[in-house]
């Protein structure tokens, strides 16, 4: 009895101390101290985008030695790994999204936040133009602004090869609005199959899905969406499920050309088991509001009844990226993205405009990873360039009083030499339905390929601790959690 006793204290006060603790860690979250006031004497530092880059960079830059603008056309980072889980209410929305002021008020020195749209950026001048494009705007709602330096972080949007129909009639899976679309639209789809008088071809139109795109992208929106289909429209729409039809098409021979051969082939068999349908050497041509216009591995043209088209085509540089590079023509040739060097320094410039993530153009793949590693190098650089900055105004003023600047040039000389950023890879990871997901990881200069449940546990507890706040993870974890309780949301809303 005295041994029960024990355990049920321990029990209890175990249960204390970790309320006590999250309650503690909530609270300091939500209640912000006092900042430091901007410091006109500080170099003034914009960055460009609220998404991987900017937020890395954000979360481990020394505010101490800056002032710092955060301009981006969404007061929020979005979590684009678990986007696919959005799109069919596995997740709700606000779960994977955080506002940027959650990071930029626990940060030493205020930051200001504008909610704008980068329009233009000056090199030469070193100002940025922005405009509030939203729904309401005040009396004032462009303006231009000069910097010192600049991190220009805006990522990039879908390619779509100018493809026609394409921005009209298809569902994109960049931005939470896409995912919120793409379950309004598929459940639009079943309902309207499920109108009273419908033909048989009308139904079987309107209930096939097709993703265009062989990438992670294309894959995992694939995979959760026959996830749905089993685990809730199965039940919930008895005829009409058993009519549900996902065609994935990818122009290339291959789905998932950057994962290992194994994991490619197992993502097929996978497939096909789930009755996924996947067209390699596929192209689409053209999407029209009810057909998809293909070319086919031997050139013919087929056009394909289509409920839904899901577009996940791959990246193209956003507008205002364009006109950036083509300010500086000669050293920005790269139409794929914005040309920099081995410190992420805008090629062109005298060294002040900084670029990272998807807007770039590197050796590295387009990913979160890379982003955030680039986002965190340039942050512990900027330290550097404090030092560097504090120590040439030194030097300006020793020689105005005609003193020796030996010591301090060697000073510089040290705080110049800058270490080149270095990417470390911390492998591939992509969820392909059916509580399934593959890997492709790195361990100590090993590579090493894994696919299933295991791995599929693997994704999320890595995706857990990698979302953006104690808040995202606690949201996630009751999203997973309801859906197996209660199972995927069917509102249509
Ligand atoms: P983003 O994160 O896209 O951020 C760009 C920011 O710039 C946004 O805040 C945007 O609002 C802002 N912006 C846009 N235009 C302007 C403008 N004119 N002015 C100012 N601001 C602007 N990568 C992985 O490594 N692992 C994954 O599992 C993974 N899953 C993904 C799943 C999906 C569905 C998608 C779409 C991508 C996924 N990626 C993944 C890729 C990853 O999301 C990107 O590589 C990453 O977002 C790039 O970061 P970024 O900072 O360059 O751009
Ligand atoms: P992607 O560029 O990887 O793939 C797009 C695919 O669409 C290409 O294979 C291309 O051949 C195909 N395509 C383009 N036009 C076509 C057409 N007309 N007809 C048929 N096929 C066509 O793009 P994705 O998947 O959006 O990924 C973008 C970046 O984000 C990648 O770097 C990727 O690694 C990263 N990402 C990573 C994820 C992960 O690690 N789990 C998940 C999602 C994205």
């Amino acid at each position: 009895r005295r041994g029960l006793q024990t355990l049920g204290r321990v029990t209890l006060i175990t249960i204390v101390t970790t309320g006590g603790v999250f309650y503690y860690i909530t609270q300091r979250e939500r209640n912000p101290g006092p900042q430091l006031p901007h410091d006109p004497s500080k170099k003034n530092v914009v960055v460009v985008g609220s998404g991987w880059g900017s937020t890395a960079f954000l979360k481990n830059l020394d505010t101490s030695e800056y002032n710092v603008t955060v301009i981006s056309p969404r007061n929020f980072f979005l979590f684009t790994p678990l986007l696919p889980s959005v799109a069919v209410g596995t997740i709700a929305p606000n779960s994977i999204l955080q506002p940027i002021r959650y990071l930029t008020r626990h940060k030493d020195r205020k930051i200001t936040v504008i909610e704008a749209e980068a329009k233009s950026v000056d090199p030469i001048a070193k100002t940025i133009t922005f405009a509030d494009e939203t729904e309401v705007q005040g009396e004032v709602s462009s303006t231009t602004i000069p910097f010192d330096y600049l991190i220009y972080a805006v990522g990039a949007e879908t390619q779509t090869f100018g493809i026609p129909g394409v921005k009209e009639h298809a569902c994109f899976m960049k931005e939470i609005q896409d995912a919120e679309k793409f379950k309004r639209r598929f459940m639009d789809c079943i309902e309207s199959a499920g109108f009273p008088g419908q033909r048989e071809e009308e139904i079987e139109r309107l209930l096939h899905m097709v993703v265009v795109g062989g990438g992670p992208t294309g894959i995992e929106v694939s995979g959760e969406l026959h996830d749905f289909l089993e685990d809730d429209l199965k039940f919930w729409y008895p005829e009409l499920a058993q009519k549900i039809k996902i065609t994935l098409i990818e122009a290339l021979p291959s789905v998932l050309p950057m994962f290992s051969r194994e994991l490619i082939d197992y993502t097929v068999s996978t497939f096909k088991e789930s009755k996924i349908d996947i067209l390699t050497g596929t192209m689409v041509k053209e999407v029209k509001e009810k057909t998809v216009v293909l070319q086919m591995p031997d050139k013919t043209i087929k056009e394909v009844p289509v409920g839904m088209v899901v577009w996940a085509g791959g990246n193209k540089a956003r507008g205002v990226s364009i006109d950036l590079m083509s300010r500086l023509v000669d050293a920005q040739k790269n139409k794929r993205g914005i040309t920099v060097d081995d410190h992420l320094r805008m090629a062109g410039t005298d060294g002040t405009i900084f670029a990272v993530g998807d807007c770039t153009s590197t050796q590295y793949a387009p990913t979160a990873q890379v982003a955030s590693q680039q986002g965190a190098y340039i942050a512990r650089m900027f330290k550097q360039l404090a030092k560097r900055d504090a120590l040439l105004e030194q030097i300006m003023t020793v020689q105005k009083e005609g003193g020796s600047t030996e010591s301090l040039e060697k000073q510089l000389t040290k705080v110049e030499n800058l270490r080149p950023f270095h990417y470390s890879h911390q492998g591939s990871l992509a969820y392909i339905g059916s509580e399934k997901a593959i890997a492709d990881l790195e361990f100590f200069h090993h590579k090493f390929s894994s696919g299933g449940v295991a791995t599929f546990l693997f994704w999320r507890s890595a995706y857990m601790s990698t979302l953006f706040s104690l808040r995202n993870r606690v949201l996630v974890s009751t999203d997973w959690l309801k859906v197996k309780l209660f199972g995927r949301d069917l509102v249509r809303d």
